[in-house]
Formats: structure tokens, sequence, C-alpha cells
């Protein structure tokens, strides 16, 4: 590999929502972090430089709430909780580039700027806001949106409170038209249809002013030149995606935060947040004068057991214990594959547990290990020297892998993970079949040593390019597959594509000659058992 090679691909920007510090991280974070660190990981695969996107949101009265309930400082609070996020996507392999928490100092002051540019338009106001707020959505809600009793939709086990005070608003409606039209030319800005379609009908309701200052809240950016209100803790939080873009040694300020990697490309987020991303967003940043991201993406909410989760409702899903039982690459690959995304999804132990065993112990490891113990027994474990060229158009795994890698950049580019799954895994059991049908042990014994050959590659390469097209998600088998290939990869290394070029023959099939001393055998990926003691339940 060339090291110093320049790369000039576009640059890709996304990010994850900033979370919550109000307790510590849940399953939903973790879904949201996992699926935009495949995006990432395969954006930088690809050779284009990558800025990865994510952190805190540490203002408002929920938190606020929470640190006084647990008797100290909210700074403090936020301190210790901050540590769990990064530890668990340390856990989960998460390669972000930069974490950012809103109470940062350097936060305030791009705050700050860009309230008083939203201001120089005259899109900042001061009057009564009156309505039902939710503290858990950080949200008010309409009469008509909420549950009996004056329960939130999404916190069932919180009442809405009733505010009356003066707040300061931001002038959303000025920007109906602008949105309209942007929605309209831009399909794209907001994925999938279904919530494009959501948010459009909405707006098409006709957009209200709302309110960006609280008076009751302490825990937050102070208004310049009217300090008994606190900036809204979501007018803050979203501009944490332009702080997070500063680096080091920038004097902090607006136009150096934007200097490089801005606009965004992709805000991934869930369908909840969906309208302070793709209407409350765009609107700040066309009043302050700013570009506007390429596209935001609203996924699904995840259940446990086909209920609803939640602390309250006693049914969660601790993704710390997920990943300490069954390691990173199990939780990552059944996520992206078993959710379809942008739909809502399900996670129930015994299901995971046998999806995965199913795709990665028995269908992708065992291919590898039969493979490579009939190299031993009929090649003397030495990768015999064939490519494409040598293989017969009509072979029925070479008619499906040769089309493979245009199918896996599409799907990448799409984030169709299940295009990319069915691809692979129609591969896979493709191989097996044609092991089981061509009978290379029968061929051995009629010593047609070529046509073994031939299987042997068609079968062990289509293995590697599985681990490839798979990196993004399963790094760490991946790298055990590459390593039982004769290759000294490792796809935990960020600079991998971006900065450390990667030859053409890995991202296609049938070009790649195999390392003909291979190591020993190993199996890539342990089958998953459910832990009895702490599941009632048998499979
Ligand atoms: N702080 C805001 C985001 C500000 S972005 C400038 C916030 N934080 S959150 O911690 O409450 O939520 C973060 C993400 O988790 C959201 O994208 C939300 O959709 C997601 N999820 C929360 N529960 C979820 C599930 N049960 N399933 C899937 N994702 C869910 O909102």
């Amino acid at each position: 590999m060339n090291n110093n090679q320049p790369i000039n691909k576009p640059s890709f920007a996304l990010t994850t929502p900033l979370y919550y510090v109000n307790g510590l991280p849940h399953i939903g974070s973790a879904y949201t972090t996992m699926i935009a660190d495949a995006i990432a990981r395969w954006y930088r695969l690809s050779g284009h430089p990558v800025m990865f996107v994510t952190g805190t949101d540490e203002h408002g009265q929920k938190i606020q709430r929470t640190a006084e309930q647990n008797g100290i400082p909210p700074q403090e609070h936020c301190d210790t909780i901050v540590h769990s996020f990064q530890d668990l996507w340390q856990k989960l392999d998460i390669q972000y580039d930069s974490f950012t928490r809103t109470s940062a100092d350097k936060h305030e002051i791009i705050v700050k700027e860009f309230f008083q540019r939203v201001s120089e338009q005259g899109d900042i106001y001061l009057s009564q806001q009156q309505g039902w707020y939710c503290v858990g959505c950080e949200e008010f809600k309409e009469e008509r949106e909420l549950e009996e009793d004056k329960h939130c939709p999404i916190h069932t086990n919180q009442k809405v409170e009733w505010r009356d005070e003066e707040n300061y608003f931001f002038r959303l409606s000025r920007y109906q038209q602008q949105l309209e039209e942007l929605y309209e030319s831009n399909p794209e800005f907001i994925q999938p249809q279904s919530r494009r379609n959501e948010v459009m009908n909405f707006v098409k309701q006709g957009l209200q002013d709302f309110s960006i200052s609280r008076i009751n809240v302490s825990w937050g950016f102070p208004i310049p030149d009217d300090p008994k209100h606190t900036i809204y803790v979501w007018f803050d939080a979203l501009l944490g995606y332009v702080t997070a873009l500063l680096e080091e040694e920038d004097e902090v300020t607006l136009e150096n935060a934007i200097k490089k990697w801005y606009p965004f490309n992709l805000h991934l987020i869930g369908k909840d947040i969906l309208r302070f991303h793709a209407v409350y967003w765009p609107a700040m940043l066309l009043s302050a004068g700013l570009a506007l991201p390429k596209q935001v993406f609203g996924h699904g909410f995840l259940t446990k057991d086909g209920r609803k989760m939640g602390k309250s409702l006693g049914n969660t899903l601790d993704p710390f214990e997920l990943v300490d039982k069954y390691g990173s690459d199990a939780i990552r690959y059944y996520f992206l594959k078993e959710v379809d995304l942008g739909e809502d999804g399900d996670f129930n132990e015994i299901r995971f547990i046998n999806k995965v065993n199913a795709d990665l112990a028995n269908d992708l490891g065992n291919l590898l290990n039969r493979s490579r113990g009939m190299l031993k027994k009929y090649c003397t474990n030495i990768f015999p020297s064939i490519n494409e060229v040598n293989i017969d158009a009509d072979n029925p795994v070479k008619q499906i892998a040769m089309v493979l890698p245009k199918h896996i950049r599409e799907a990448y580019s799409s984030y169709n993970f299940n295009f990319l799954f069915t691809n692979i895994l129609t591969l896979i059991s493709n191989c097996n079949k044609y092991i089981d049908d061509s009978k290379p042990w029968a061929l051995f014994k009629n010593g047609d040593q070529k046509e073994v050959e031939i299987i042997l590659y068609v079968v062990l390469e289509s293995v590697r390019f599985s681990a490839f097209a798979l990196a993004p998600i399963i790094p760490k088998i991946s790298n055990k597959i590459y390593h039982q290939l004769g290759y000294e990869f490792d796809f935990n290394n960020k600079e991998l594509g971006s900065k450390i070029p990667i030859s053409e023959e890995h991202w296609q099939w049938g070009q790649l000659n195999i390392n003909p001393n291979l190591p020993e055998a190993e199996p890539i990926f342990a089958k998953l058992q459910l832990d009895y003691d702490n599941n009632n339940k048998k499979p």
C-alpha cells in the first residue's frame, strides 16, 4: 500500500443527535450511533475524508431537574454521565471524529454569535408563551397530541406542565415558503419518503413561531442582553453540530466553525426529533445566512419483545450489558440487519442469538472453515494462483459475484442495508451450495486438481469480498477473515481508505491473488449462547 498518495474525493460530514445526559445511554442512542458509524466507516474505506460528529446535549430543565434530584450541580452531573457515553462508544467500536458537549465554553460563544445574527435579521421578539410543556421532550405539545390525563405520547409516565411566561420567540412563520420550496425541490432532503410526507403535511398546516428562551430554567446560556432568560435547550443543542467542527487551535467564531466540513451531508436522527431537524433547524440556518444540510434521515423506533421500551415500563435494554455479553460485532450486525432503516424494529434476545448464529457462525464462519479445511487437505494449505479470468463465465458463483461490487456501493450510498445484507447472504449461501453441488472431494479423488483449485478460489474470494463489504459493520470479524486469508488489514484503522489507499482489487471480486502461505485456520466467530440464568424462557 502506498501511504502518501493524495486523495481527492469529496468530504462527508455526518452527525448523530447530541444525546441528553439525564441518564446513562440507552439502546436508542446506541442504535443511531451504530448506523452513523457504519456509514462513516464506509465513506472512509471508500477514500472520502470524513467528519463524524456525536456528543451530548447537556442543558435544559430535564437535566437541571435530574441533577437537583441527585443533589449535585448540573455541570458535575454532566461531567459524570458524559463518560458513560464515551465508554459505550468505545465498547461498540464507534469511531467518531468529534465529540461535542453543549456545556463547553466555546459552544456558548457560537450560540451567542448565532443568536446575534438571527436577531439582526429581525427574527427574534419578546412575547407571551402559553401551553403544555413536556420536560422529557423539552417541547411544547398541542392539546390534541396529548394522551389521557395530559400525558405526553412519548414520555407516557410524565404529565405535561402548563406554562404561561414571557419568552423570546423565533419567527419561524417567516420561513414557511422557503421551507416548502426546499422540500419540493430537494426530495432527498428528508428521508425516508414517509417522514418527508409527514413533515410536508405538518408545514402545510402553517408554521407558528416558537419560543427560544425560558425564565424558569437556570441551566443553560443566558440570552445576550437579557440574562434573566435562558436560551431554550433545542436552540442551543442544534448549534452543537456547528461547534463540533471547530479545530482545537481555531479562534472560536462561526466563520471558523464552518470553514472546513460545513454544510453537513447527513443528520441521522430518530423519528421523534424530526421536526426540530427538518423544520426548525433549516429555518434557523436560513435566518443566520448559513448553508443547509444535505439530508435529514429519520430512523424508526426500537421495541423490546414487541413492547415499547422505558424505565417506567420496566422494559429496558441495557446496551452495556448487551455488548459485554455478546460483543460489539454481534450487536452491530443485528441492529443493522434486522431493523430496516427508517422502519420500527424489535429486539428479542432469543431471535437475536438465532439470527446472528445463523448468519455469522453457520453461514459465513462455516463456509470459511470448510474451505480452509479443504485447502489443507487438497492443496497442502497453499493457495492456488488463480483469478477471475481462469473461471468460466457460467460459474454459478462468479455470475452473482461479478455484479456485487456495484450493488454494495449502491447499498451503502443509499443507506439501504437491507440490500447490502441480501446481496452478501445470497453470495454466501450460493457458495455453500456450489461446494455441495460441485463436490470437490470427488474431483480430488479423480485427480481434477485444477477444478478443485478453482472451487476453492471462488469460495475463499467470496468470503474475502464479504468480509470487505461488511467491514463497516463487523470490523472485528472482517479483520479475522482477512487474517485467515493472509492479509493484515486492520479495518479498525481510521486511516484505512481515507489516508491509506486500498488497492482496487479489494473492491472487486476475483482480482485478488490470495497470499499462498496462509496462517493456521481458526474460527472467526464463536456461537452465542443464551444466558439461561438471566432468561427464564428457553429458545
Ligand atoms: N438531545 C436531543 C437531541 C438533540 S440533537 C441536536 C435528544 N436526545 S435523546 O437522547 O433523547 O435521543 C437521542 C436519540 O435516541 C433520538 O434520535 C431518538 O430518536 C433516539 N431514541 C430514543 N429512544 C429510541 C428507541 N426506543 N428506539 C430508537 N431510537 C430511539 O433527543
